[in-house]
């Protein structure tokens, strides 16, 4: 049978969805969210398709899943922490947010599922994209690594960023070839890319840094990111 799906969720990931699953030749046969439609609806429209989406905060997800598995559906979560036995966890390794992507870029998207007697194409028969299994236990690690890569780097750079501008008046746009190439060159080589007066042992420049950095939150990132990962 082919799957229709109840879309359930306004934010960041249930608009990529929107956009994403049709373009695959997936059929969203409703859309329901708790803050735009009345919870009335949603049984009713959940009762109309075989699979229900849930891609809404990590906080509401549970009790989405025991207010719909009386309706014996499949369940599906896109949260990377979360586990519940109800509820298969499809979990897109990447960061989604309000702007939507190419599809060239969707099809990329490597997919964690939380089980392993199932197939990616089973829940999304059209999508071709690469699928592995993290099991229930080591999810939080999982996550926990995907958000210490990539979100605390991004909070990392947009606080220089900011600082870049307010006090050096620089443009922003000016750092973009650095952190592409920074970016490149660990993906290329890994760690053996990191240069920098850490690496050298530079700690003349080091200290310097600190002095310069004193009254940011940068100051203690720094010291902490030498002291935990360079001795
Ligand atoms: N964003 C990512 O990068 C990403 C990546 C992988 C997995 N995920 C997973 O996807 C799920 C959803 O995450 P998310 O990032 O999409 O969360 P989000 O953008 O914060 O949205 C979560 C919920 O907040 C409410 N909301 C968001 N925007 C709103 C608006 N403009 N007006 C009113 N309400 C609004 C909606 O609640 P109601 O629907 O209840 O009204 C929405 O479903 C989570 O399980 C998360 O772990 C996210």
């Amino acid at each position: 049978m082919t799957p229709n799906y109840l879309l359930i969720g306004r934010g960041r990931l249930a608009t990529h969805l929107f956009h994403w699953l049709p373009a695959t030749g997936h059929d969203i046969r409703h859309r329901w969210s708790a803050s735009l439609d009345p919870r009335e609806d949603l049984l009713p429209r959940a009762t109309q398709c075989s699979h229900i989406l849930i891609a809404t905060s990590d906080r509401k997800i549970p009790d989405l899943i025991q207010a719909l598995k009386p309706l014996n559906k499949t369940l599906i979560h896109f949260s990377g922490a979360l586990t519940d036995p109800d509820a298969i966890a499809v979990h897109p390794l990447m960061t989604f947010p309000e702007q939507i992507y190419d599809l060239s870029d969707y099809v990329q998207i490597p997919f964690s599922l939380d089980r392993d007697d199932l197939q990616l194409k089973d829940l999304f028969p059209n999508f071709e994209n690469p699928s592995f299994v993290v099991p229930p236990k080591q999810r939080l690690l999982y996550h926990a690594l995907c958000a210490s890569g990539g979100n605390l780097s991004q909070l990392l750079w947009a606080e220089v960023e900011k600082i870049w501008s307010t006090k050096l008046g620089l443009p922003a746009d000016l750092l973009r070839p650095y952190q592409r190439r920074c970016l490149e060159n660990l993906i290329q080589n890994g760690a053996s890319s990191i240069t920098g007066a850490l690496v050298r042992g530079d700690q003349q420049t080091v200290k310097n840094h600190y002095d310069v950095l004193q009254g940011t939150p940068l100051k203690k990132i720094y010291e902490t990111f030498e002291q935990e990962l360079f001795q």
